[in-house]
């Protein structure tokens, strides 16, 4: 009789090899770890427990029973990223292409329902040609059933994917449907349709990489969140994601001790904003002062550069920064950094991060473009996240904040907590040349000389409205602040929001302008 731990061992030894050694060599030839390799590089050292690694698939049509392999095209189990508990599953390509079968679709939801029961983050890496063909519906169902669990563990366990390979058709559901979506240059590729389908339909030609490779994801698509250079990067930044995020929807995110006095100042902020109004400048500048160490993880970096959105800390606290870029568009709202900024307010929100925001807004972004491309509803996104959100919301003004842009950028009037203003912010219904053009019309074109009273009169409107001052004496906003205190005073208010409690009315759930 055979020793059951040389079976084992046997079995084991098998199972390790997926689709067997001849797919990994090209598996490897065409740029791409393999699922085992993927796992070992995310996670701690010795630190993955598989789960299901002998479950091979039942299907029996198109010769299907003689072709069983171990794991059946997906590596799954859980480990620890910085000693922490997280949940992985990576596609194996080598084993009929990582395509989703029934069985292999089960392993996925065992893992994700596991995460949800215990409280952690469940990470996917992708590399699969989609619903295993021999299965038909079963795969299609499979699939379904994991849309179903992305869903439920949406707000509840942060979710993260990382497309290393194909992933087409319906298959780009789940990522979708997660929170943070990363991709590999020139090795990932996303689409509902491919190339070919394309072609027959539209007559369009297009290739894989312009079509849902990374760069069209990041940014023309905004899909994804991430393009990263290889797979190590790639894997290396998504364990820098998580060192932000808390494991689950009850708990606060990891505090970080730092070396970064709390108190610093930084008397450069005091020149940022130029002395011109029309005059752009990198809000990025501000960022990195403010933070710990200088150390800012970007969100989105290619993707609606008019606003900027990201994770950083501050005092070791984790917080979620989103601020106008006045270098791009004058830093405008427009659909697409109106949904970029709204889904990261509302991740923040979910998982108890504060929002820290910093405006320098003209408004939205005027065009038929916008206008027909429904602006209105796409704004309201971001005008919503930030009013449902009940974390700490901290906003610094920096300079304009004009029209409809000032309530939707975490203003007083949507429950931000604590509203500070540079001396140099501006707050009003417009800026003051279109202001003056329309309430002055009939006293310019009256005036001796139309153009001298219209600077006169701008002059008049920026003393009188274009200042923080009215604001503040309706308590708008609670403090008028110097810019080389901004670090100094987020963190105290961020000390003083530190057991916030807010609510909203008990319903199933809103109703959000999708
Ligand atoms: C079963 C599959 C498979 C699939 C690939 N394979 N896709 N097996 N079902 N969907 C197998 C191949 O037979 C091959 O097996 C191995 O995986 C590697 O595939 P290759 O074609 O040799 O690799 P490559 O040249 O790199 O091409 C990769 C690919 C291509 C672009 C992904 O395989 C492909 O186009 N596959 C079909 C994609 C597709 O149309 N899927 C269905 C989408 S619709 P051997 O034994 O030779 O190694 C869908 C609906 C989901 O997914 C709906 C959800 C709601």
């Amino acid at each position: 009789m055979a020793n059951p731990y040389e079976i084992l061992e046997e079995l084991n030894k098998e199972a390790s090899l997926g689709g067997g050694q001849e797919r990994i060599t090209r598996q490897h030839e065409s740029g791409k770890l393999t699922a085992r390799e993927r796992i070992d590089l995310l996670l701690d050292e010795d630190s993955f427990v598989e789960v299901d690694r002998f479950v091979k698939h039942r299907c029996i049509d198109f010769d299907m029973d003689k072709q069983k392999i171990a794991g059946d095209g997906v590596v799954s189990g859980y480990g620890t990223i910085d000693g922490r508990l997280i949940y992985v599953y990576a596609q194996d390509f080598t084993i009929f292409g990582g395509s989703l079968s029934g069985t292999n679709a089960k392993k996925i939801c065992k893992l994700m329902e596991m995460a949800l029961k215990n409280g952690a983050p469940m990470i996917g890496l992708c590399d699969s040609g989609g619903a295993r063909i021999q299965e038909g519906v079963e795969s299609l169902g499979g699939y379904a059933d994991i849309f179903l669990r992305n869903t439920l563990a949406s707000g509840v366990i942060p979710q993260i994917t990382a497309v290393m390979g194909p992933c087409a058709g319906g298959a780009v559901y789940s990522p979708a449907i997660t929170d943070f979506i990363f991709m590999v240059k020139n090795t990932s590729y996303m689409f509902v349709t491919g190339p070919e389908v394309i072609k027959t339909v539209t007559h369009e030609e297009v290739t894989k990489e312009k079509l849902g490779g990374a760069m069209t994801h990041n940014s023309h698509s905004g899909v994804a969140h991430f393009a990263c250079d290889d797979e190590k990067h790639c894997l290396q930044m998504i364990r820098e994601l998580l060192s932000f995020l808390p494991s689950n929807n009850l708990e606060e995110p990891p505090l970080f001790k730092t070396q970064d006095d709390p108190r610093r100042t930084d008397s450069e902020l005091q020149n940022i904003i130029p002395d011109n109004p029309k005059k752009p400048y990198d809000v990025k500048q501000i960022i990195y002062s403010i933070v710990d160490d200088r150390k800012f993880f970007e969100i989105q970096q290619h993707y609606a550069l008019n606003i900027v959105i990201g994770f950083a800390r501050m005092n070791g606290k984790s917080v979620g920064i989103v601020a106008n870029q006045p270098d791009i568009l004058a830093g405008c709202l427009d659909i697409s950094a109106s949904m970029k900024a709204a889904r990261f307010v509302r991740f923040c929100d979910a998982f108890n991060i504060p929002l820290i925001t910093l405006v320098d807004v003209p408004g939205f972004l005027p065009g038929t473009d916008q206008e027909f491309g429904g602006i209105i509803k796409h704004g309201a996104k971001l005008l919503y996240a930030y009013a449902e959100a009940t974390v700490p919301k901290i906003t610094v003004i920096t300079r304009k904040a004009y029209g409809g842009a000032y309530d939707v950028m975490a203003s007083k009037h949507l429950r931000a907590d604590v509203n500070f203003a540079y001396p140099t912010a501006e707050i009003a219904v417009m800026g003051p040349d279109g202001a003056v053009n329309i309430i002055f019309k009939k006293d310019i074109e009256n005036a001796q000389n139309a153009e001298e009273k219209r600077e006169e009169l701008i002059r008049d409107y920026r003393e009188k409205f274009a200042n923080p001052y009215k604001a503040a004496e309706r308590g708008y906003i609670d403090e008028i602040i110097s810019p080389k205190d901004t670090r100094y005073k987020i963190i105290k208010a961020l000390d003083m929001l530190k057991n916030k409690r807010e609510s909203t009315p008990p319903k199933k759930h809103g109703n959000i302008p999708l």
